[in-house]
């Protein structure tokens, strides 16, 4: 029978935690796997960032990622909200796999494993979420089989109401964006895959996106300086 997530406090979750693979501070959350009577999840926890990072910021990310979880449940790639054991942490399903630029187990056939990649962005742009953090090579994961594990949904913007103009000219963007990832990762696993239907980063945004990315980073590295002792 498979363990009810929802019984277990914040603290009895972090007890049971046995790898590390992101270690919280400055603006970063802690993301530890757990494993409790055998089985495993992973928990994200903002609560592990710096202190006033954590209680102001926190909540909010980890209101973002649930709410993109939980509109993206039926989607596979996308790992399962299990429980929220409080208002800056979340437990999601673990998916046993590596980060794809930095695979040492698996080698998938990369030509189905980039037809799975895409209809998988495809179905979360259907949905109604653009991930918006994918050309971050760590948040694209590859199982065993050569299935992708999409993870960190806290930068995702959502699809609004049809008359809502700007939000779908964003969502229109942030969808190539999203689709341009896919050409960056190509690039660095399978060059040799690349071809004309791909999106390229720099035709999607024109000046007026290059400033807004550069303003986003500029806005990254201020808050990490911010709130990094
Ligand atoms: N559900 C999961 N199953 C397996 N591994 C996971 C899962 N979620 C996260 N990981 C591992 O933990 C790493 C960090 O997770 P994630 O990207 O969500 O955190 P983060 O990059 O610290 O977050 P943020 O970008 O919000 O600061 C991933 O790159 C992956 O290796
Ligand atoms: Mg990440």
């Amino acid at each position: 029978m498979s363990i009810n997530w929802q019984q277990y406090t914040l603290d009895e979750l972090k007890s049971h935690a046995t790898t590390v693979f992101r270690e919280g501070g400055g603006s970063r959350p802690d993301v530890l796997l757990i494993e409790i009577d055998g089985e495993r999840a992973v928990l994200k926890d903002q609560g592990g960032a710096d202190r006033l990072f954590a209680m102001l910021i926190g909540p909010v990310l980890n209101w973002r990622e649930c709410k993109a979880l939980r509109k993206l449940a039926a989607v596979k790639s996308i790992p399962n909200l299990l429980s929220k054991p409080s208002s800056r942490a979340f437990l999601m399903s673990y998916h046993d796999s590596e980060q794809i630029t930095r695979l040492t187990q698996y080698t998938p056939e990369w030509p189905a494993f980039f037809d799975k990649l895409s209809a998988a962005i495809a179905e979360i742009h259907e949905a109604g979420v653009a991930h918006n953090d994918l050309r971050n090579p760590t948040n694209t994961l590859v199982t065993a089989d050569g299935e992708p594990i999409l993870v960190d949904l806290v930068a995702c913007f959502c699809r609004g109401h049809v008359w809502n103009l700007p939000n779908q000219w964003l969502f229109n963007k942030f969808s190539k964006v999203d689709l341009s990832a896919i050409t960056k990762i190509k690039s660095k696993v399978a060059p040799e895959l690349i071809n004309s239907d791909d999106v390229i980063a720099e035709e999607i945004a024109g000046k007026a996106g290059m400033a807004a990315k550069g303003l986003g980073q500029w806005i990254r590295r201020l808050s990490r300086k911010l709130f990094t002792k």
